[in-house]
């Protein structure tokens, strides 16, 4: 939920940890701060706000030093301040530590601290575990701070990804995670770390990807890893295919345009090398080894937050559609607290655009318990549910930066529609002809998507009209009802306006009392089995004055005279009109947004990788 950035090697490492924590401030900024250690003296910086003012705070300061860390906050114990920003400093000043996850058992520890006669200056639990860590070093003859880390972490409970650095070693970062990501970046004596690549690529695009309950001492020309045994692990070294500039804004005034723009390539690089319309086939290694779990699964239970969960419930529509396979949709937030049955054969697919929500992770952690097979559907190549799926499939959707998801989730419903088509080839239950049809649909999205962008405009437009209103109504049925719950979500992440998402025949039980003439509601009426059944919807909302925005397909004559406002999309299969039907929506929601001034990369209250609870 928050940045972390650390270095230790021959530059200086401010600017280094400066830029690194730019561009993690996605993933959590309501404080900042770094600290730097120089000739055995630590110097800690640190500010509530974003990077920006932590930098403007710096100048003038002492930022000569070849070893510091870094940290943006995303706060869980403590308000955002300055005092509770990171880095932390232990009562004996020779530690520092930034923290990115929770410590749940702190409170105990800190009761058993300050009985001892621990001063605390902040209400982290942070700040806990590192005069935890101290108190272990005091109280064992002065033990290796490696030693005493290891000792700690033993003993708390929760997730941490940490980076300490202490005076009495002038050129070591100490790493530890467990539920919090961490990347190493191997340079030429020098090594860079972060909670992802995005401060590391631009330097070196060879990275270890750190796992649960691993220690890495990092020194600025050797890298061990250490399970929490103290037995050596053998670092895994892989090459990042990222590129900076996928990084970058390139040119769009915010990550979430640029990041809906490029899902024409996004769906493309999702396809590739993996269906061949020439061949008429499928071919995915992650289903290829299991399809036997995946075909025999007795029941699919899909487990995701947010945006990802939107995709599970297209996926439910698809898979019980072409593969008569009984799916489940389950928010990983409540799985986790439930008693929830799992058996052996069942198939849980994880989706998830960070591969680091902590609710999705844990859940997947209980699933896996009771013998389940888990399909991870992950963007985040190296992340925790990734590693923790038995098989899966990435989206490669590129880093995804905008807070409200995008192009990740085109990408979940590619991969979701391409394994619905793969199963159900392989169980049979599936004729030729619509095998062949939906594969060749599909391999066409990237180029309706263009169609789609280009007339990005009109939705510009209907923002404009619309980007007052107090409440929005999102409707749709069959495949296209998940799409309005995704749309409305999008609306109300990023213009703070009130959305809700409904099947569109759920109204005359009750929220068509909402209706009246200041309420747009959003119809999603494609051509599909149900159009008829919407246009009577449409007509029911006319009635009451409702004012109406279609998305419709081209072609389409009754719905625009039903309509205050419509968009045509091209013409495409219903079970893969999702795809489509949300771009239009994605557009609507982005250029609300900002004609209300809104900074839609970074709402207000929300992180893009929810990795506490
Ligand atoms: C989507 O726009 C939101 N940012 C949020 O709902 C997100 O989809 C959810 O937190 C799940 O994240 P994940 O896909 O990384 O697991
Ligand atoms: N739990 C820590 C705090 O509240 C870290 C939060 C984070 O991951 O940014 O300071």
């Amino acid at each position: 939920m928050c940045g972390i950035v650390g270095y230790t090697g021959s530059r200086q490492a401010y600017p280094v940890i400066l830029k690194g924590l730019k561009r993690l401030e996605y993933r959590g900024y309501d404080s900042s701060g770094v600290a730097l250690l120089k000739d055995g003296k630590l110097n800690v910086y640190k500010k509530k706000g974003k990077v920006a003012d932590l930098e403007e705070a710096m100048i003038g300061k002492d930022i000569d030093a070849s070893i510091g860390i870094g940290h943006t906050r995303w706060a869980t114990h403590g308000e955002p301040s300055d005092r509770n920003a990171h880095p932390h400093s232990s009562s004996n000043g020779k530690l520092a530590m930034i923290h990115n996850g929770i410590i749940e058992n702190y409170a105990q520890i800190k009761q058993d601290l300050v009985k001892k006669g621990y001063q605390f200056t902040s209400d982290t639990d942070t700040e806990v575990l590192l005069n935890f860590i101290e108190d272990i070093q005091k109280n064992n003859d002065h033990c290796s701070l490696e030693e005493a880390l290891r000792i700690a972490l033993k003993r708390v409970s929760g997730a941490y990804c940490i980076l300490l650095i202490e005076q009495d070693n002038p050129d070591t970062i100490i790493a530890a995670r467990k539920g919090s990501p961490l990347v190493i970046g191997i340079g030429k004596g020098e090594h860079f770390l972060a909670s992802d690549a995005s401060p590391i690529i631009e330097y070196t695009k060879e990275v270890v990807y750190v796992n649960d309950y691993e220690l890495a001492i990092v020194k600025p020309d050797e890298l061990i890893l250490k399970n929490l045994g103290n037995e050596k692990v053998t670092p895994y070294i892989t090459k990042l295919d990222m590129e900076l500039a996928a990084i970058e804004k390139g040119g769009y005034d915010h990550f979430m345009l640029k990041e809906i723009f490029e899902q024409p390539s996004t769906i493309y690089d999702c396809l590739r090398g993996r269906l061949d319309a020439k061949e008429l086939s499928i071919k995915m290694s992650g289903i290829d080894q299991h399809v036997n779990e995946l075909m025999n699964a007795n029941r699919i239970m899909i487990l995701a937050c947010g945006t990802s969960w939107h995709a599970g419930l297209v996926a439910e529509y698809i898979i019980e559609e072409l593969c008569r396979i009984p799916v489940e949709v389950e928010y990983a937030s409540e799985f986790r607290y439930r008693n929830p049955i799992v058996n052996k054969g069942d198939v849980i697919i994880a989706i998830s655009q960070s591969g680091e929500t902590a609710d999705t992770l844990v859940a997947l952690e209980k699933a896996k318990e009771n013998g389940a097979f888990i399909f991870g559907v992950v963007n985040a190549v190296g992340s925790s549910i990734a590693r923790i799926s038995n098989a899966g499939a990435y989206t490669h959707a590129g880093p995804e930066i905008g807070v409200a998801s995008t192009k990740a989730f085109t990408g979940q419903l590619a991969v979701l529609m391409m394994l619905a088509l793969a199963i159900a080839k392989h169980k049979g239950t599936i004729t030729a002809d619509r095998y062949n049809n939906l594969l060749l649909e599909l391999e066409g999205i990237p180029e309706k998507v263009e169609v789609i962008l280009k007339n990005a405009g009109e939705l510009k437009k209907m923002a404009d009209k619309y980007k007052n209103a107090s409440d929005f109504l999102f409707l749709g049925r069959g495949y296209n009802f998940p799409v309005a719950l995704e749309g409305a979500l999008k609306l109300k992440e990023i213009s703070y306006i009130h959305a809700e998402g409904y099947p569109a025949a759920e109204m005359k039980h009750g929220p068509i009392a909402l209706v009246d003439d200041q309420l747009p509601v959003v119809f999603i009426a494609t051509q599909d089995t149900y159009h008829e059944k919407i246009v009577s919807n449409m007509q029911e909302i006319k009635a009451r004055k409702g004012r109406i925005i279609s998305i419709i397909t081209e072609g389409d004559t009754v719905c625009p005279t039903l309509s205050d406002d419509y968009f045509s999309i091209p013409a495409v299969d219903e079970l893969i009109a999702p795809i489509l039907t949300v771009i239009p929506l994605q557009l609507l929601a982005y250029y609300v947004g900002t004609a209300k001034g809104i900074d839609v990369d970074k709402p207000r209250n929300l992180a893009k990788s929810v990795t506490v609870e």
